[in-house]
């Protein structure tokens, strides 16, 4: 284990990717596709470069959370895995014209979100003991 500051920094960014998300969505929902398409890009490649920079950090020993309980780690661990294949999903329903399949997954990737944030303030909290 080699502390985590480091770690923290890059998870502190959860928030922009967020903001990031919001945005597109927000856009699509306003039916400004040129506009959502430009948010969600952004938001896709911001999200992958921190997933490989936590998945590297986590590989070299950081580790954040290790007071909270395993159940909760590995729920949160479980639900981040299914970020990369929708990351995968998004542009290709989008960019194929596939409007529905696109929408469905867009909806799943809000909720996965959603579960990735409240579980990770759960981990947070635990590891605090404020929890
Ligand atoms: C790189 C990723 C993405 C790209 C390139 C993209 C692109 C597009 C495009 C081109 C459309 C228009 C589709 C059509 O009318 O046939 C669209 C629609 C839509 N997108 Fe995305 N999108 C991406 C990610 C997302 C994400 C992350 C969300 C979640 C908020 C999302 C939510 C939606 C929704 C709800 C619509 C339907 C808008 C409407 O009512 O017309 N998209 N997207």
């Amino acid at each position: 284990m080699k502390g985590n500051a480091l770690l923290y920094l890059v998870e502190g960014g959860a928030p922009a990717l967020v903001a990031l998300l919001a945005r597109a969505a927000f856009f699509a929902l306003k039916k400004d596709i040129a506009r959502h398409k430009k948010a969600a890009i952004i938001h896709v490649a911001a999200t992958w470069i921190s997933l490989i920079v936590v998945a590297v950090l986590v590989n070299m020993g950081y580790a954040i959370g290790e007071n909270a309980p395993a159940w909760i780690l590995n729920i949160h661990l479980a639900i981040i895995y299914l970020i990369p294949p929708l990351l995968v999903i998004l542009p290709a329903t989008a960019l194929t014209g596939r409007r529905t399949a696109h929408m469905m997954a867009a909806i799943t990737y809000c909720m996965v979100w959603a579960a990735t944030l409240i579980t990770g303030a759960m981990i947070f909290s635990m590891s605090k003991g404020w929890l």
